[in-house]
């Protein structure tokens, strides 16, 4: 079964789509382009929500608002939760994880790579046995030296690969290796709207092999509550 497990589709929650109509075309385009499933991540930053309560109250709201008018039905919420610094001990961080599985999708910040990061990705997964999905591994090259993404890709993660890797030769070098070295990865648009971050499933399917689509898919059933 298709499945996106990184996109911002709900509507006005964050920089993702900015309006019911936006969100009911963009999953429109991820029908036509072969999704079945999707995990709507909309980002969380700490120190910009009131409480995880307030955040999963208003990303509620979004979802209520195009539930019924969604072409793909089978939508799982979650987040894209910023790794800050005492994320791990935010009250209530575990009800992020996507519903109906032990996956969390944590993003690296974008700025030099520093040990208590990973400290942080740790604690969450040992504190409330969650699996941690570290989002777009690829995308940290400016930011993080050759040995800090090694540091990186050689957690226990599942390591989540945006669709537009592959029309990167350096970003897609990356993603050949965790597909190579790596059992756990996963597959996401990441799309944020339907002009400059719109949905490229079409990217995905034609570069990746079927077998690697199925490694991706097969996450959320193994890590299923
Ligand atoms: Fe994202």
């Amino acid at each position: 079964m298709l499945t996106e497990y990184h996109c911002h589709i709900l509507p006005g929650i964050d920089d993702g789509s900015d309006s019911a109509e936006t969100s009911l075309k963009m999953v429109e385009q991820m029908k036509h382009q072969g999704v079945e499933r999707i995990v709507a991540t909309p980002h969380f930053y700490a120190h910009r929500e009131k409480s995880v309560a307030n955040f999963l109250a208003k990303r509620q709201v979004a979802f209520a608002s195009i539930k019924d008018n969604m072409a793909i039905q089978d939508v799982h919420l979650g987040a894209e939760v910023a790794i800050e610094h005492g994320i791990s001990e935010l009250p209530d961080i575990e009800k992020l994880a996507v519903e109906g599985t032990r996956i969390i999708l944590l993003e690296f910040p974008y700025r030099p790579y520093e040990k208590w990061m990973s400290e942080e990705v740790y604690n969450i997964a040992a504190e409330y046995k969650l699996k941690v999905m570290l989002a777009h591994v690829h995308r940290y090259l400016p930011y993080y030296s050759k040995d800090e993404i090694e540091t990186i890709l050689s957690s226990k993660a599942i390591l989540q690969i945006n669709n537009e890797a592959f029309t990167s030769w350096k970003e897609k070098k990356i993603a050949k290796k965790v597909m190579t070295e790596h059992t756990h990865f996963a597959f996401g648009s990441d799309a944020h709207n339907m002009t400059d971050r719109k949905p490229n499933w079409d990217i995905l399917r034609k570069k990746v092999k079927a077998e690697d689509v199925e490694v991706s898919d097969s996450m959320f059933e193994r890590y299923c509550l």
